[in-house]
C-alpha cells in the first residue's frame, strides 16, 4: 500500500510538473496583448465554422490550452493569461476575482438556488463576465449536481478580448449558455445603434465533449437581447424562448 501510494505520488508529481511546462509554454508562446487577442479570436472562429483554418502557431496554442485544460480543468488558464499578458482596460474596470472569492459568491448564491429549486431550471447571468472565471468556478463545484445539465449562463462582456475567453472556457466544460458581446446597460435596439454598441450572441450548446459554437446573426442576437431585456414582461406573457432547434 505504502508503495502504491508513493507511486501515486511520485505519478502526482510528474503530472504537476507537465502541467507546469504545458502551463509555462502556454504562457510563452503568446508575448503580447495582440498575439494573445489573435490566437483568441482564431480559436473562437476555429469552434464557430470549418470553413476558417487556424494558422499552425495558433492551432500549436489551442492544442496546448485545451491539454492543460485536461489537467487542471478547475484553473481559469485564460484569467492567468488575462493577467500576464493581455492588456487591462482600466477605464471598463477590469480586475479579475480570485477563484476562492468567486467560490464563496457562487456557494452563497447558486448553490441555494439549488437547494431550493429542486425541479426547475437555473438560469445563470453573469453581466460582467471577463474571462468568465465565476463561469469556471460553478463549474468547479456544481458540474456533478443533479440539475446541472438544465442550468444555463448567460455571460455579457463589452470586450470582444473578455468574449472569445469566456467562449473557450465554456465551451471546453460543455456549457449550454448565450455569450455576448454587448453592452451590460444598454436595452433597446435603438439606443445600442444611436450609441453604436455592440450586440453580437454567441450560443453554445452542450454536446458530447465539448459544446457546440454557433455565431448568431445579428437580427437574431438583436431579437434576443430584447427579449432578455424586458424578461420579466415576457415572464408574465409566459412566453419562452427557443435558441436551438
Ligand atoms: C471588474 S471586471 C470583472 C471580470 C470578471 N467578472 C471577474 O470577476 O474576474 C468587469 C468586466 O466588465 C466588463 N464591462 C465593463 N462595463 C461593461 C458594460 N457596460 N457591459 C458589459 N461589460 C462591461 C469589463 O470589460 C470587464 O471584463
Amino acid at each position: 500500500m505504502v508503495q502504491n501510494g508513493t507511486q501515486n505520488e511520485g505519478q502526482r508529481l510528474i503530472d504537476c510538473l507537465n502541467i507546469r511546462m504545458s502551463q509555462q509554454q502556454l504562457i510563452e508562446s503568446i508575448t503580447s496583448d495582440s498575439e494573445f487577442y489573435e490566437v483568441l479570436e482564431a480559436s473562437v472562429n476555429f469552434f464557430a465554422s470549418d470553413q476558417i483554418p487556424l494558422k499552425h502557431e495558433n492551432l500549436i496554442w489551442l492544442n496546448k490550452f485545451l491539454e492543460a485544460h485536461l489537467f487542471i480543468p478547475e484553473e481559469d488558464l485564460m484569467c492567468s493569461l488575462w493577467n500576464r499578458i493581455g492588456k487591462m482596460n482600466s477605464g471598463l474596470g477590469q480586475e479579475t476575482t480570485s477563484m476562492s472569492i468567486c467560490n464563496y459568491m457562487n456557494r452563497s448564491t447558486i448553490g441555494k438556488t439549488f437547494e431550493k429549486e429542486k425541479d426547475r431550471p437555473i438560469h445563470i447571468l453573469d453581466p460582467a463576465c471577463g474571462s468568465g472565471i465565476f463561469a469556471v468556478s460553478a463549474y468547479n463545484l456544481f458540474h456533478k449536481h443533479a440539475q446541472w445539465p438544465q442550468c444555463w449562463f448567460q455571460q455579457v462582456d463589452c470586450d470582444l478580448k473578455c468574449v472569445y475567453m469566456t467562449i473557450l472556457n465554456l465551451l471546453i466544460r460543455n456549457f449550454n449558455a448565450i455569450v455576448w458581446h454587448a453592452n451590460a446597460l444598454v436595452g433597446a435596439r435603438e439606443d445600442m445603434e444611436k450609441l453604436n454598441v455592440p450586440c453580437q450572441a454567441y450560443g453554445l450548446k452542450s454536446g458530447k465533449k465539448i459544446s457546440t459554437l454557433t455565431k448568431l446573426s445579428q437580427e437574431d442576437s438583436y431579437a434576443i437581447w430584447e427579449v432578455w431585456y424586458n424578461r420579466s414582461d415576457k415572464k408574465k406573457e409566459n412566453q419562452q424562448l427557443t435558441l436551438f432547434k
